[in-house]
C-alpha cells in the first residue's frame, strides 16, 4: 500500500518571519490529528533550510519533513551558485524536487540533467520528487501522453530500478498556478499511463513508486484528485504559502 504523501513547494517565496509562522501553524493544526499513514513535507527555498529544519525539529512530528526545490547533478567542485545533496542532506532535508517545469523552462533542464541530479539526492539517501507533465500546447496538439512517456524512458534508462525510491509527481504545465486544475479524470489517466509504463520495465517499480499529482491543487479539489486509486498525494504550490489551506489539503 502506498502512502498519501502532501509535499508544499514554496517556490521562491516566504521570510524568516513568514517561515517561522508557517511551520508553528502547521505543526499546530497537524499534532491535533492527522489521517494515519501519511507523509507530509515543505520544500523551503535554500537560504531558509537550516531555519525551517530546526522549527521542523522542534515539533517533532515523524511524519513532517523538509525538503529542497533542487540540487546540483554534481556532488562537489567549481559550480558557483549551486547546492549539493550532501549540503541538502546535512541541513535536514528527506526530499528535493528535480526537474520542476519552471527549473525546465526557465533554466533549460533535460530530462537527462534531471535524471542526474535524482542519483545525487539517491546516493544521499533522500527521495527525488521527479517532475514531468506536458504543456498546453503539447496536450493540444494530442501529444500529452507520447510527450510523458518520453519523459519517464528517460529516466528508466538512467535510474533503472532505483525509480522505487523516487517520487514522480505530474504536473501539466498548463495547470500550474493557472487555477486551471486537471479534473481528476484527466490526472488519473495519465498516472494510470505512468505505472503501466513503469510496468514495461518493472512491475515492482510500477507498483511501489509514488505518483503526485501537481498544478492548482486547492482544499476544495483535493479529496477528489487523492481519491484516484493512481494518485498518491500532491505537489502543492500556490495554496502551500497559506497555512490553513496547506493543512486542509494535508487533511483531505
Ligand atoms: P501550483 O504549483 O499548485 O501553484 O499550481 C504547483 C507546482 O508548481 O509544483
Amino acid at each position: 500500500m502506498r502512502p498519501l504523501i502532501v509535499i508544499g513547494n514554496w517556490k521562491m517565496n516566504g521570510s524568516l518571519a513568514n517561515n517561522e509562522d508557517w511551520i508553528k501553524v502547521v505543526c499546530k493544526g497537524m499534532e491535533q490529528g492527522m489521517p494515519a499513514g501519511r507523509k507530509f513535507a515543505v520544500c523551503a527555498p535554500a537560504p531558509y533550510l537550516a531555519q525551517c529544519n530546526a522549527l521542523i525539529q522542534k515539533c517533532s512530528l515523524a511524519f513532517m519533513s523538509l525538503g529542497a526545490q533542487d540540487v546540483s547533478a554534481h556532488a562537489s567542485g567549481a559550480f558557483t551558485g549551486e547546492a549539493s545533496a550532501s549540503m541538502l542532506r546535512e541541513l535536514g532535508c528527506n526530499y528535493v524536487i528535480v526537474g520542476h517545469s519552471e527549473r525546465r523552462h526557465m533554466h533549460h533542464e533535460t530530462d537527462g540533467l534531471i535524471a542526474e541530479k535524482a542519483l545525487q539526492v539517491l546516493d544521499q539517501g533522500m527521495t527525488p520528487v521527479i517532475c514531468i507533465g506536458e504543456s498546453a500546447d503539447e496536450r493540444n496538439s494530442g501529444r500529452a501522453v507520447e510527450v510523458v512517456r518520453g519523459q519517464i524512458a528517460k529516466q528508466v534508462a538512467v535510474l533503472q530500478d532505483r525509480l522505487a525510491d523516487c517520487l514522480i509527481a505530474y504536473e501539466p504545465v498548463w495547470a500550474i498556478g493557472t487555477g486551471k486544475v486537471a479534473s481528476a479524470q484527466l490526472a488519473q489517466d495519465m498516472h494510470r499511463a505512468i505505472r503501466l509504463q513503469l510496468a514495461e520495465f518493472d512491475e515492482d517499480v510500477a507498483s511501489h513508486v509514488g505518483i503526485l499529482y501537481g498544478g492548482s491543487v486547492k482544499p476544495d479539489n483535493a479529496v477528489e484528485l487523492f481519491a484516484m486509486p493512481d494518485i498518491d498525494g500532491g505537489l502543492i504550490g500556490g495554496a502551500s504559502l497559506n497555512p490553513q489551506d496547506f493543512l486542509a489539503i494535508c487533511q483531505s
